[in-house]
């Protein structure tokens, strides 16, 4: 659980700091402080953006990043039929229509589905990048082609790249989470980042109520130009924020070591199927995904885990949250998806889905417990036939 497993004095020593000041001051924008700007002026440096403003969640994240981007009612967004629920749960609260589309053999966004599904009230691809890269250069050629705002979610996937590119930073505007299963951990936050001012702009308005923060005029006199919720971070997270943030580098190599050696151990087995890549150089390591044969085959694989002590991650024990197939409270709210069995809407990611493996890798993972997990999906893969 990356982040979650290194919370420590460190993050202690910073909400310390917070109040050791005379004024303890545990709101952003009151006097003082300001542990939440710092954090943000830290993960732009590390993004190598502009422009960072931190929220409460990462499903905050992606609906500011959203409705920066000037995303609103009746707009058609593209995006994948696998992921997290949070990116298509922001879409729908700003009034826009998401359109999910199949996955490929890299469990993202297909480039020929994304071709498929543009009509002239596309406005923007929110692309989801799942530890790894999409095939971004693809992505990113359609945007172009057809006028449409590229959107990274890249909750899941801090640190990964895409040809030596930070994901996040490829598009218009990127969003991160903080929550428990991410790369960094502070309770609950998120944040997004973007080279451009007004969406920046734009994006910290709708997190702050519409307030548009013009330096000189007491909050009270802020002016606004759209409407807004409070999906403010609080200065307490932003210090753990500023702890972990020292954290990523140690939390990404030793990640992405240990799933290193475990994926040379598992290569040769014929019965499962790692996945492809855009660019394998930069995933991150986090999580390890596999196929198998079928659902059938993919719960006795993830029960004889559990018999040994490992849980799987999403898939195959989270499906639900996870795939747009299933999604019949949500979805038929719009007419394309009413009366429709969504399931036959995108059948490839569904039997994707169903037989796959999710695998957490932890930081602080020994070389013993590595051989003890590799020894597992050895017996596994043999179980399952
Ligand atoms: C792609 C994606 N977006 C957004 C979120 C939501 O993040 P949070 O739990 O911080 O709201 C998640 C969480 O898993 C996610 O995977």
């Amino acid at each position: 659980m990356a982040g979650a497993e290194l919370i420590g004095r460190e993050e202690l020593a910073e909400i310390q700091e917070l109040f050791s000041h005379e004024k303890v001051n545990l709101y952003r924008y009151g006097g003082g402080n300001y542990k939440a700007r710092e954090f943000e002026e830290r993960f732009a440096d590390y993004m190598g953006v502009q422009y960072a403003h931190a929220v409460s969640s990462g499903t905050a994240a992606i609906h500011c990043a959203l409705a920066g981007a000037g995303i609103g009612s009746g707009d058609e967004v593209i995006t994948t039929a696998w992921t997290f629920i949070a990116p298509v749960e922001a879409i729908s609260a700003l009034g826009a229509i998401p359109v999910p589309v199949e996955i490929d053999e890299t469990y993202h966004l297909d480039p020929a589905e994304i071709e498929k599904a543009v009509t002239p009230d596309t406005k923007a691809i929110v692309a989801i990048p799942m530890w790894a890269p999409p095939k971004m250069d693809e992505i990113a050629a359609i945007c172009d082609k057809y006028g449409l705002t590229l959107i990274e979610d890249a909750a899941q996937a801090l640190g990964a790249t895409y040809k030596g590119r930070k994901l996040g930073t490829i598009g218009k505007v990127g969003s991160f989470s903080f929550d428990a299963g991410k790369t960094l951990h502070t309770g609950e936050g998120g944040i997004i980042v973007t080279n451009d001012r007004e969406v920046y702009d734009r994006a910290a308005e709708f997190s702050d109520h519409g307030h548009m923060h013009i330096s000189g005029l007491p909050r009270g006199k802020d002016p606004r130009r759209a409407k807004g919720l409070n999906l403010r971070l609080s200065e307490v997270t932003a210090s753990i924020g500023l702890a972990q943030l020292r954290k990523i580098d140690h939390i990404l190599s030793r990640s992405k070591e240990n799933k290193k050696k475990i994926k040379e151990a598992i290569r040769h087995l014929g019965n499962i199927s790692l996945r492809s890549f855009s660019d394998e150089s930069g995933s991150q390591g986090d999580t390890l995904i596999f196929r198998v044969r079928d659902r059938e085959a993919a719960l006795q694989f993830e029960a004889h885990l559990m018999e040994r002590g490992f849980g799987t991650k999403i898939l195959p024990e989270a499906l639900d949250w996870h795939y747009a197939g299933v999604w019949s409270h949500l979805l038929p709210e719009y007419d394309r998806y009413r009366g429709v069995d969504l399931e036959a809407l995108w059948p490839k990611t569904g039997a994707m889905l169903r037989s796959s493996i999710c695998l957490n890798i932890p930081v602080l993972m020994d070389d013993e417990t590595i051989g003890k997990l590799v020894e597992a999906i050895i017996t596994g893969a043999e179980k399952i036939g």
